[in-house]
């Protein structure tokens, strides 16, 4: 996937990003006309699985601004920090609950040498996958930690298969984790920790089909053997379900036969497994990008983008059904995770910014963008049990963007926002028809919708209008349940490409939305091109 990125070092331009909107030429949206209603029925006492909360799960890769900057200013910065951490950025992921975070990469996690990044004196190295910039490891294992005890998530750490060995992988989970006086837990204690670190998910290689090595599936199954045994989690506390390590394998990157075939050759051996060797996770990669190398653009931006844009992404639900499939052919009782660990938009980089460093911006489109994939996972939550968005800070489509001291927050972290109701819920099915909307060639469906219940029992129902130009009046007949209130917030924008800025950071942010109970009937209208949460109190 990364073959078509030829990465030329040079100054980031990180300006851009704060102007980049005004100068945009207007995308011209007819304006709304008037609703006609839609009905849509959701029965309550229809549980289907459980949302796993780990599908809100972040990426954070050493990758431009990602980290560095991003996340880790060091605590010398004028940048309010706690010990390198920025505030800020640790203030609004709280609010995001997010679960887990995977870490040091994507492509980088191949050539990462954990030994760089622990200690009083950190070794310089390059970065050759992201701009060829000097990597200072002043953000490394113990700051990763210390950065997910700050927001509350669950580390996803990704092993070095592709350039390292299982015996580096052993010694660092033995550095993380071991409660025993080993040499490797003194020198923790040492670097400031003694306590065992919990490691909920190791990741095995990343996309060793490609920048993780090349490898064909054969060859990775070999390691994927050896880091299994090997790569032990030595925490006391975790030595049981449910605290046990997940190990997670890598799966398919895409769409076509090279992939359907890597996914049924890595489950049909784990259903011939020994005693020697699991796994618990199959990794997949999906990108919302039409086609490679990516093109298109982050702002300014018309119609006929924003209809294309929706339509690749939607293409995460058949990837997802296929290989589903697969894996039900070996695991019919779904014990493999299918975890999307890398998945979002990837627009061309911004014009003057370093294209090794991934910037783009992130607009009402990217919003819509995300409900919409969160909804297909939520569909398939007997089998996607955790993914990550790419990526958390700065890079791709993320949730925060910074420029030294300033932040602002994206339209989709509104999204995970308002989506986190979801986490953990049980998935109610929902039907509706509300036919299309098509523009040019593109036709998608107008209204997508996903309900769930949360543990105290509320009804949350999140509804998508895909149509930029007409709103939906929805009346949705609620079974299962009685009832009497219901509230609600939308995000929408006056444009397709109406972005988030350092000067303008409120274009795209949530509003309360009237939402009516008559009998068991909830009647709310959807504004064009919006994404809407509603609770529904019994
Ligand atoms: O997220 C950027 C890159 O995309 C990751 O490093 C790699 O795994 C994928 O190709």
């Amino acid at each position: 996937m990364l073959q078509m990125l030829a990465f030329i070092s040079r100054p980031v331009t990180r300006r851009r990003l704060v102007l980049g909107v005004a100068g945009v030429v207007a995308a011209s949206i007819a304006p709304a006309a008037a609703a006609e209603t839609i009905a849509l029925s959701v029965d309550a006492s229809k549980a289907g699985a459980k949302i796993d909360r780990n599908v809100f799960g972040q990426f954070a890769e050493h990758l431009g601004h990602g980290v560095y900057e991003g996340v880790w200013v060091g605590p010398d910065s004028p940048i309010p920090n706690t010990r390198g951490i920025r505030d800020d950025v640790v203030g609004a992921l709280k609010a995001l609950k997010v679960p887990n975070v995977r870490w040091p990469g994507g492509c980088f996690a191949d050539e990462y040498h954990w030994r760089k990044g622990v200690g009083p004196q950190r070794a310089v190295s390059l970065n050759p996958n992201w701009g060829g910039v000097t990597e200072p490891n002043s953000f490394g294992t113990h700051e990763f930690m210390d950065f997910l005890d700050q927001i509350g998530a669950e580390a996803y750490v990704s092993v070095n298969v592709g350039s390292g060995t299982p015996q580096e992988a052993a010694e660092w989970l033995e550095y993380l984790t071991a409660a025993q006086p080993t040499t490797l837990a003194k020198e923790r204690a040492a670097n400031g920790h003694p306590a065992p670190y919990r490691i909920a998910y190791l990741g095995i290689g990343n996309e060793s089909w490609d920048c993780g090595g090349n490898m064909t599936p054969e060859y990775y199954l070999s390691q994927l053997k050896a880091y299994s045994r090997f790569v032990r989690n030595f925490n006391p506390a975790q030595q049981q379900d449910p605290n046990r390590m997940l190990k997670i394998a890598v799966g398919p990157g895409g769409d076509g036969p090279r992939w359907t075939e890597w996914t049924d050759t890595v489950m049909k051996a784990w259903q011939g497994r020994s005693w020697s060797w699991d796994f618990d996770g199959l990794s997949m990669h999906n990108y919302t990008v039409v086609k490679w190398p990516p093109s298109y653009k982050s702002t300014g931006f018309g119609e006929a983008e924003y209809a294309q844009i929706l339509k690749s992404t939607l293409e995460m639900d058949r990837l997802v059904a296929t290989h589903s499939a697969i894996m039900d052919k070996y695991d019919p009782q779904k014990k493999i995770a299918l975890v999307v660990d890398e998945w979002g938009a990837w627009y061309a980089p911004l014009p003057g910014s370093n294209p090794g460093f991934l910037v783009q911006q992130n607009s009402l489109r990217d919003a819509i963008l995300a409900a919409l994939n969160l909804n297909v996972f939520a569909r398939h939550a007997d089998r996607v049990r955790m993914a990550n968005i790419a990526q958390m800070v700065n890079v791709l489509q993320a949730m925060i963007l910074t420029d030294r001291e300033k932040m602002v927050l994206t339209p989709t972290y509104h999204v995970f926002k308002m989506y986190v109701p979801f986490q953990d819920a049980t998935f109610v099915p929902v039907s509706l028809d509300a036919g299309t909307y098509t523009h040019g060639d593109v036709t998608l469906p107008r209204l997508d919708a996903i309900a769930a219940r949360d543990a105290a029992g509320k009804l949350w129902l999140a509804l998508t209008n895909l149509d930029p130009n007409r709103s939906v009046a929805v009346e949705a007949s609620l079974a299962g349940l009685t009832p009497r209130a219901a509230a609600g917030e939308t995000l929408t924008a006056p444009r397709v490409d109406s972005v988030n800025s350092f000067d303008a950071p409120s274009v795209v942010a949530p509003k309360a939305i009237a939402a009516k109970i008559q009998g068991a009937t909830l009647a709310l209208t959807i504004e064009p091109k919006s994404v809407t949460v509603v609770s529904v109190e019994q």
